[in-house]
């Protein structure tokens, strides 16, 4: 299993790293958007502290605009991987992509349909968003279970799953469960799995015990 920063700031990045919690980073436009400096820039100070791959989300729609962006953006550096919305053109632009070698990612994923057509177009990578779908009232958790089925029972779609729009730390202790590839955390998520009140009881109780040898 894998987990990823799901951030563009550089500290996160960092302290997740010291952790081993960085296998790879997504970023997408609103959290590129939180940071200092241009797009291209940030993506490329991503890439020099991060070795296993970083998403970078093209803003076209169609899908020579969708290629012609991803192809620039696999220009900065070999372990971007290109971030394409789950849009008939996107599907398009992922088969010329993969041709190329580029890997790719499809994003926005909010049902398997959605992820069966990304799997079929190639795509190195299907992103279904959790956090999203349960702020709707539609349990994100199931779909992750049923795309895990679709891709474990059909071997020959080589796809694997990065679940995304996580937002607990039960997320992750089901998605991990469940044996999801790829799981992409906020920091503020890292953080509370870290956290535990008897853990610090504990801490703080032998602490004191520990004053009697002093
Ligand atoms: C990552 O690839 C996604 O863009 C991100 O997880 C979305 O998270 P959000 O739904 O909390 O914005």
């Amino acid at each position: 299993m894998d987990i990823y920063v799901d951030s563009a700031n550089l500290t996160e990045i960092r302290q997740a790293k010291e952790l081993g919690l960085a296998d790879g980073v997504t970023t997408n436009p609103t959290l590129i958007a939180k940071e200092r400096g241009e797009f291209t820039e940030i993506l490329k100070d991503i890439c020099k502290e991060i070795s296993g791959p970083v998403h970078a989300e093209v803003l076209s729609l169609d899908s020579d605009g969708i290629v012609r962006e991803g192809r620039e953006l696999a220009k900065i550096s070999d372990n971007i991987v290109i971030k394409i919305p789950m849009i008939k053109d996107g599907l398009k632009a992922v088969r010329v992509l993969k041709s190329e070698g580029i890997d790719t990612n499809v994003t926005l994923i909010f049902s398997a349909g959605q992820a069966i057509l990304a799997a079929k177009a190639g795509a190195t990578y299907v992103c279904p968003f959790l956090g999203r779908l349960d702020d709707i009232s539609h349990d994100g958790l199931d779909l992750l279970g049923v795309i895990r089925s679709i891709l474990v029972n059909n071997p020959d779609l080589e796809t694997r799953i990065i679940a995304a729009s996580i937002r607990t730390p039960n997320h992750v202790v089901e998605l991990s469960t469940m044996g999801v590839d790829i799981l992409t955390v906020p920091s503020k998520v890292l953080s509370q799995l870290e956290k535990h009140p008897l853990t610090d009881i504990g801490i703080e109780a032998f602490a004191k015990d520990a004053e009697k040898f002093k």
